[in-house]
């Protein structure tokens, strides 16, 4: 893709990195104004989900796991119906919960124990989401029909807001 091409996907024009970032911005407005003062932590993820799912024209699928016991169970979400439970070190969900840090994927196909809940899904951003006392409670998925529509801007902005908006 040259720099500045726009590909399209099911939702629409893929942004480009100007785009990208207004979007992101206009998300984190709109999220901290809903959320200010909110503690519930499904009203926050619930939240964060449908704002993000609906501004992102690249976001195909985007949801939370939840860290329970030793597995992560599904929800909240938009997007088509999705694994339910992934064990810790698991996939890229899980091998991000284990490592604590953000895993963006380029090619799923390339990504080993990959979990393909969608068989659209080409590329993917799993972000870690922690609490208060930084324990990581859950991770942010989100999953694209394209390849490599992840990078450091959505990674950035994504760890901007789980930082504004922690799990209890
Ligand atoms: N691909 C993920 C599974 C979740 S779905 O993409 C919604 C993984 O490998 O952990």
């Amino acid at each position: 893709m040259s720099h500045g091409e726009a590909y399209q996907c099911e939702k629409g024009r893929l942004p480009d990195a100007v785009e990208k970032a207004a979007l992101y911005q206009k998300a984190g407005t709109q999220l901290a104004a809903l959320l200010e003062g909110e503690t519930d932590p499904v009203v926050i993820m619930s939240s964060v989900v449908a704002v993000l799912h609906h501004t992102m024209p690249h976001y195909f699928w985007t949801g939370f796991y939840r860290v329970t016991g030793d597995v992560l169970c599904v929800g909240p979400y938009q997007g088509t119906p999705a694994c339910t439970r992934i064990p810790r070190g698991r996939g890229v969900c899980g091998t991000a919960w284990l490592e604590g840090a953000p895993i963006v994927v380029e090619d799923v196909h390339a990504f080993p124990g990959h979990i393909a809940c969608d068989a659209r899904s080409v590329s993917e951003i799993v972000i870690p989401w922690k609490d208060r006392n930084d324990n990581v409670v859950a991770v942010l998925d989100v999953d694209s029909t394209l390849p490599a529509t992840f990078d450091a801007c959505d990674r950035e902005n994504l760890l901007a807001l789980a930082d504004q908006h922690r799990l209890g």
